[in-house]
């Protein structure tokens, strides 16, 4: 079967399966903020609405600099991008024809990026025996040879976090040994307060790469906005890389606004924490194997019926939920389901299809 490389298709799914429902399937694949976007964002768009016939200002200026005050950086630290997936693109290109790890299972797009621009890439695997922590020691033992090392913090599909004293390590080794340590923060927004981006490190080290995305926290995938922070000598060769107008000027206005809504991200969080902690407790009650994630999705996988979730997959579609399948994330093959955390009522009926489930197989 040939499954789709990313979550939130749920009419291509249908499709796919041959399953007939006239409903909506709920999407718990795609990990997007479910309380957003922001209810102003509509009228704000409207009133920029002229903007349209104008080229985008082509330094994307006001974002620019709401994005350096954001992030306590300065302005030539940073490049603002079409998305997360323009800033994964851009770093390879940076790459290009040279030597990359990539520690799996992961977002696919850093493997596609390296092999569009030949960069020889090898992998090292996350396993679920250690928790999924970072295989730290296979990881130093490689550093030296490459160019560049992909990492997710939080990554997906795992929730998982890595921990700041072995980030360090890797940049402090990567510094000696000319290797750039890329870390994909897409998902960073929706962390405890106490666990925060390591913009504070960019001053240190030169060879720190963080990519960034606003789709996911703001829930504007279709509008398109990230940004990539690295040292000013990395940042000028990319901006020289990059399309002309790859920002369009809607979403040029709507940055700064985007990024003051303080109320929105606290609000977010605070949802999020009472929604993880109640459902994490019933799906672990009803015999479930969670991964151990800080974010607004995680692993899923029926500790009775390890082999099973294919079916699972299917019985959860025809029951009007779609999950994301794990078949295209290395070592993991299709032995989890990727599910995001939703509304209180769309958590609860996921609850009751696996309480079904439980009950029928
Ligand atoms: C880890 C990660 N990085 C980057 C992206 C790209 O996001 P976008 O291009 O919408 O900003 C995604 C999308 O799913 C992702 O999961």
């Amino acid at each position: 079967m040939k499954w789709p490389n990313h979550g939130g298709q749920s009419e291509s799914i249908k499709k796919l399966l041959d399953i007939q429902i006239d409903k909506e399937l709920i999407d718990f694949s795609a990990n997007l903020n479910p309380l957003g976007p922001p209810f102003w964002l509509k009228e704000t768009l409207m009133n920029h609405y002229e903007s349209v016939t104008r080229y985008p200002d082509p330094s994307y200026s006001k974002s620019s600099v709401a994005v350096a005050n954001h992030e306590g950086v300065e302005q030539d630290s940073i490049l603002l991008t079409n998305g997360g997936a323009e800033a994964i693109f851009l770093v390879a290109k940076f790459f290009e024809k040279g030597k990359a790890l990539i520690v799996q299972p992961t977002f696919g797009e850093y493997e596609r990026a390296c092999k569009h621009y030949h960069i020889e890439v090898e992998d090292v695997l996350y396993e679920q025996t250690n928790g999924f922590n970072l295989p730290m020691q296979v990881i130093g033992e490689k550093l030296k040879e490459k160019d560049v090392i992909f990492l997710c913090r939080p990554n997906n599909p795992i929730g998982t976090v890595i921990a700041e004293k072995d980030l360090q390590l890797l940049v402090t080794e990567g510094k000696k040994t000319g290797t750039y340590i890329v870390v994909d923060e897409a998902f960073v927004d929706f962390l405890p307060d106490s666990t925060t981006s390591l913009s504070k490190w960019l001053a240190i080290y030169p060879n720190l790469i963080l990519l960034r995305s606003l789709t996911k926290m703001y829930t504007i995938p279709g509008l398109r906005i990230g940004y990539l922070m690295a040292h000013p000598t990395v940042i000028h060769v990319l901006k020289n890389e990059q399309i002309p107008w790859s920002i369009n000027s809607l979403v040029d206005a709507v940055v700064p606004k985007l990024l003051g809504d303080k109320g929105f991200v606290k609000d977010t969080k605070k949802w999020f924490l009472e929604q993880s902690e109640s459902l994490y407790c019933d799906l672990s009650t009803l015999d479930f194997y969670l991964s151990p994630s800080q974010v607004n999705f995680y692993l899923l996988q029926d500790k009775k019926q390890q082999n099973r979730t294919e079916e699972l997959y299917y019985f959860l579609v025809r029951h009007g939920i779609l999950p994301r399948h794990t078949h295209n994330f290395k070592g993991l093959n299709g032995r989890f389901l990727r599910l995001a955390i939703r509304s209180k009522e769309e958590n609860q009926r996921l609850l009751v299809v696996l309480q079904k489930w439980r009950m029928e197989s």
